[in-house]
């Protein structure tokens, strides 16, 4: 088989722009979780997750900082290129932190590229809705596929004054439907909808014609995301909207007591554990 051939066969079982379309037409949910490092991402990659993203939230579960403000765009760089090695079939999006594309549009085109050239990532994530909707277009315009965020867009926790659903009333309502149709009008290919009512959730999932991503946002959109160490139950807290699908924090702490105990007791290692002479 020649190197061409190999390398589209290879393409044609990822996942792209054009299969989660596809899977919008076909009302066939997909699949988004956060992932962080090689690991992770293999695991996940492996168990058929459709879209691995190198979230910002790892300000918070990876570096332990109360907001995902602090984050920068080497940081993301360097565990997007990880995740980007794990990965055989799934997309890798890549979130743009507070602070890489806030300044405009050329700056937000820049940033985009570093992802793509430096990190392998396929597509990149950005929050805001109307406001960015420039910053949008000229990504897609340098030919690099944008995600959108709209609803509860936790870089925007100071200014929200604390992270609120949001989308509540008529003018809250009008404010998220807005803003989603920005993104979709700018070229994005699909939108997270974060934090927001569960009618709100369908009807702009109703109305737009790129997959919505739901986190908080009601089983009505096309995909869901969770950020995995609320879903694999590692943090000490999770949001209300989160179902904890393992307890692996319980599990790691239960062998990490074991350890200690066997070592200090000299249980570990026993003669299956060492090298024989
Ligand atoms: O950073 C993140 O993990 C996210 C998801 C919660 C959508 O933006």
């Amino acid at each position: 088989m020649s190197t061409v051939t190999t390398a589209s066969a290879t393409r044609e079982h990822r996942v792209t722009v054009r299969s989660l379309a596809a899977r919008k037409r076909k009302a066939e949910p997909f699949t988004m979780l956060t992932a962080y490092d090689f690991t992770f991402a293999r695991i996940f990659d492996q168990a058929g997750v459709d879209v691995l993203l190198v979230g910002d939230s790892l300000g918070n579960v990876v570096q332990g900082c109360d907001t995902t403000l602090p984050v920068t765009l080497d940081e993301i760089v360097y565990h997007t290129k990880l995740v980007a090695r794990g990965v055989q079939r799934a997309m890798v999006v890549a979130d743009m932190p507070f602070g890489s594309y806030q300044v405009g549009p050329e700056d937000a085109v820049r940033s985009a590229i570093r992802l793509v050239k430096e990190a392998g990532t396929h597509a990149v994530k950005l929050e805001g809705g109307v406001d960015v909707a420039e910053s949008i277009r000229r990504i897609v315009a340098a030919q690099i596929p944008v995600m959108g965020h709209v609803g509860l867009t936790p870089q925007s926790v100071n200014h929200m004054g604390g992270y609120r659903v949001q989308g509540r009333g008529d003018e809250g309502r009008h404010r998220v439907i807005e803003d989603a149709l920005a993104v979709e009008a700018a070229g994005a290919f699909s939108v997270v909808l974060e934090g927001i009512p569960e009618e709100l959730g369908r009807e702009i999932t109703q109305r737009l014609s790129i997959p919505t991503i739901g986190i908080g946002a009601g089983v009505h959109c096309d995909a869901q995301v969770l950020v995995m160490h609320d879903m694999l139950g590692l943090n000490d807290w999770s949001p209300s909207f989160v179902k904890q699908y393992a307890s692996l924090g319980a599990l790691a702490s239960q062998a990490a007591r074991t350890y200690v105990d066997e070592v200090r007791n000299r249980k570990f290692p026993d003669d299956e554990h060492v090298y024989s002479s």
